[in-house]
């Protein structure tokens, strides 16, 4: 069991007061999860990017909301104390404010949720206020919103001209002033996330590729420790290789029991010489 005391929003507020950096990753096992909660991380995102990273497909858009439960299950049995967010997969908000306030519940009731995370800017803050509203705790998330990548037109920095910046900052005031306690800013330039975090209120901003200036950051594990093997982005930071550790693992098992030096004595059970006797015995006496 976990020593640490539970992660709060008056626990994150208070870091963000005392101008403590927030620490937060994605992750979507148990002992990924466990090794997190060990670590003292503050927040996980079950992000619905374990379509790509768990699942293997190109986007992110085939997660379900029953993939997305199982993992959070998962990853809240590993990290029992940390924050934890679950990722609203997409068409599990866009389509009402019901379907949205239904499926942040099921978040909460059956995954044990902090939080839910939901992409967008104005054209949602219907969406987050309601969620809000009932009671659930929401995270925002602007700029690349890998779930609109076919009209943004694929995984690209967002704000880099002043207009669209502009939108970019409107957008945050909107999902702060509906109610949400957060906003990830994805891939938005670092003079952007600046000011974005300078004028929040009442909420906190996190940043994912976006500077240095929010009140926390983002990393997707997997891009951490070379286990997405597709691509890995520019602006991750990788910590380690696990990828190729595994992989040399993998080789080296093929090779061992392809050439007979794996099992050795200690990777099997013996039976007492007793018994085998006693078995041959018993073998003749029913004639197998
Ligand atoms: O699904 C996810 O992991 C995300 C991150 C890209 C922020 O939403």
């Amino acid at each position: 069991m976990s020593e640490r005391k539970k992660v709060t929003l008056p626990t994150l507020f208070d870091k963000v007061a005392k101008g403590l950096p927030i620490t937060m990753l994605t992750c979507y096992d148990y002992p990924t999860a466990y090794f997190q909660e060990q670590a003292g991380m503050d927040m996980i995102l079950v992000g619905d990017s374990l379509a790509m990273t768990m699942l293997g497909y190109d986007s992110t858009l085939p997660a379900t909301m029953d993939d997305m439960i199982r993992h959070t299950q998962a990853v809240r049995r590993g990290a029992p104390s940390v924050w934890l967010i679950g990722d609203m997969p997409y068409m599990s908000y866009q389509p009402s404010v019901e379907t949205a306030i239904r499926n942040a519940g099921r978040f909460m009731a059956e995954a044990s949720c902090d939080a839910i995370k939901l992409e967008g800017g104005v054209e949602m803050a219907d969406r987050v206020a309601a969620v809000v509203r009932s009671g659930i705790p929401v995270m925002g998330h602007l700029g690349l919103t890998p779930q609109s990548v076919s009209a943004l037109g694929g995984f690209r920095v967002q704000g880099k001209g002043a207009q669209q910046a502009m939108r970019i900052m409107e957008s945050a005031k909107a999902l702060e002033e509906a109610g949400a306690y957060a906003i990830l800013l994805e891939m938005v330039p670092d003079r952007v996330c600046r000011l974005i975090t300078e004028r929040a209120e009442k909420c906190f901003i996190i940043s994912l590729g976006s500077g240095p200036h929010a009140h926390g950051q983002l990393l997707i594990y997997h891009d951490m420790f070379g286990l997405y093997p597709n691509f890995t982005p520019k602006m991750a930071k990788v910590y380690g290789d696990a990828g190729k550790v595994i992989l040399d693992g993998l080789k080296r098992y093929v090779a061992e029991v392809s050439d007979h030096t794996f099992p050795q004595p200690e990777n099997w059970f013996r039976m007492p010489d007793e018994a085998y006797e006693e078995l041959l015995r018993l073998l003749k006496q029913s004639k197998r």
